[in-house]
């Protein structure tokens, strides 16, 4: 229901079908590019058959890119289908091409309905507007050692505290997550670490593939019912960065990425709940004037969080969080300390 509500724009058209629409979706091939999917033939519509296509395609509308783009009224005439139908081909089109269009009031509607998960220290969340949002990416990059994981860690905990009904997913590629380290947290907060252990679900992602594949799953997990509030991937680009060495592989490589992180994205989308994603940095050798690091992945990774941090070391051991990019908050500063039971405020 929650699904519907978040991708059904238009009043009426609420009953195309969903699972027809799935199942297509999920047995594209792998590397489907925007481009093919935009000239994809009008025959691949749930419902249409060879002689509408054929009326459609007589009349110009030959891709799903220009379906998405018309009106109802003019399918009706084109083709004689009746003015249901043609809201379902037109609906499905816009979600097969991702065009969904939604009212600012819609938006600002669901904005209210987003929730922040805490750190542990009040002037990282307040850094990000009050915490780590729901329906949002955040990604925090730095070099090693930075405390990426240790956020990664509060957060799953605190999110736990926060709600007591749900579920946490921790996607692991590094093999950090440590159990022990959920419990001190845990205990810090009066959470019952057993408790809060039990809430926790670790994937263990040995490569780049099995990585995509996990996030998939996520979905699963929700439809069996769990109350998945937080998605945490640590880290989003560790494998992807090891498998595709070389510049030929590259573009591959980004794609790849991309498709991961819509993956990722849909589901904060739908599902309500906060993704927090970690990044290595690579050293840019040709910067000789300020920071000569930079984000792994590039503009693929930065584009699709909502709010990106750079973490570095600070003074006497505390850590330093910037926020580089975000759509609605000030670029900041915050510090904060990692200690035994968490992230905490200086
Ligand atoms: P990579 O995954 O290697 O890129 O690093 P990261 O950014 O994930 O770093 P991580 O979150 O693992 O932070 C590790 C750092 O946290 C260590 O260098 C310690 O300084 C600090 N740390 C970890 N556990 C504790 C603890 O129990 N007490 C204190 N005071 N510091 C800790
Ligand atoms: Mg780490």
């Amino acid at each position: 229901m929650k699904k519907q509500e978040a991708i059904v724009v238009e009043e009426g058209v609420i009953e195309l079908e969903k699972e027809e629409t799935q199942e297509i979706q999920e047995s594209e091939p792998e590397s489907v590019k925007s481009e093919d999917v935009k000239s994809e033939d009008v025959n691949t519509i749930p419902g249409v058959g060879a002689a509408t296509a054929e009326k459609l395609i007589s009349s110009g509308y030959d891709t799903l890119l220009s379906i998405s783009v018309t009106s109802p009224r003019e399918l009706v005439q084109v083709a004689g289908v009746t003015d249901a139908t043609a809201r379902k081909m037109i609906q499905y089109a816009r979600e097969k091409l991702d065009l969904g269009f939604e009212s600012g009031e819609d938006v600002l509607k669901k904005r209210e309905t987003i929730e922040k998960i805490y750190s542990g220290s009040k002037a990282l969340d307040n850094l990000l507007g009050g915490g780590f949002e729901t329906r949002a990416i955040t990604e925090a990059y730095a070099s090693y050692g930075s405390g990426k994981t240790q956020i990664g860690h509060a957060l799953a905990t605190n999110c736990l505290k926060q709600f007591p009904d749900s579920t946490v997913v921790y996607i692991d590629t590094e093999s950090t997550f440590r159990p022990e380290r959920i419990i001190s947290i845990a205990k810090n907060i009066d959470l019952d670490p057993d408790d809060a252990l039990k809430r926790i679900k670790v994937a263990r992602a040995f490569n780049s593939d099995h990585q995509v594949i996990l996030a998939e799953k996520v979905e699963e997990l929700i439809k069996n019912g769990l109350n998945v509030k937080l998605v945490v991937v640590d880290s989003l680009t560790a494998h992807f960065r090891a498998e595709f060495v070389g510049r030929g592989t590259l573009a591959d490589r980004q794609q790849k990425i991309n498709k991961h992180l819509h993956t990722l994205m849909k589901l904060a989308e739908l599902y309500n709940l906060a993704v927090y994603v970690t990044n290595q940095v690579m050293s840019k050798p040709d910067v000789f004037f300020g920071d000569p690091t930079e984000a792994i992945g590039g503009h693929i990774v930065a584009h699709a969080s909502t709010y990106r941090m750079y973490l570095r070391r600070g003074k006497k051991g505390s850590r330093v969080a910037k926020l580089v990019d975000s759509p609605n908050l000030p670029e900041g500063e915050a510090i904060f300390n990692i200690t035994e039971t968490g992230i905490k405020d200086v």
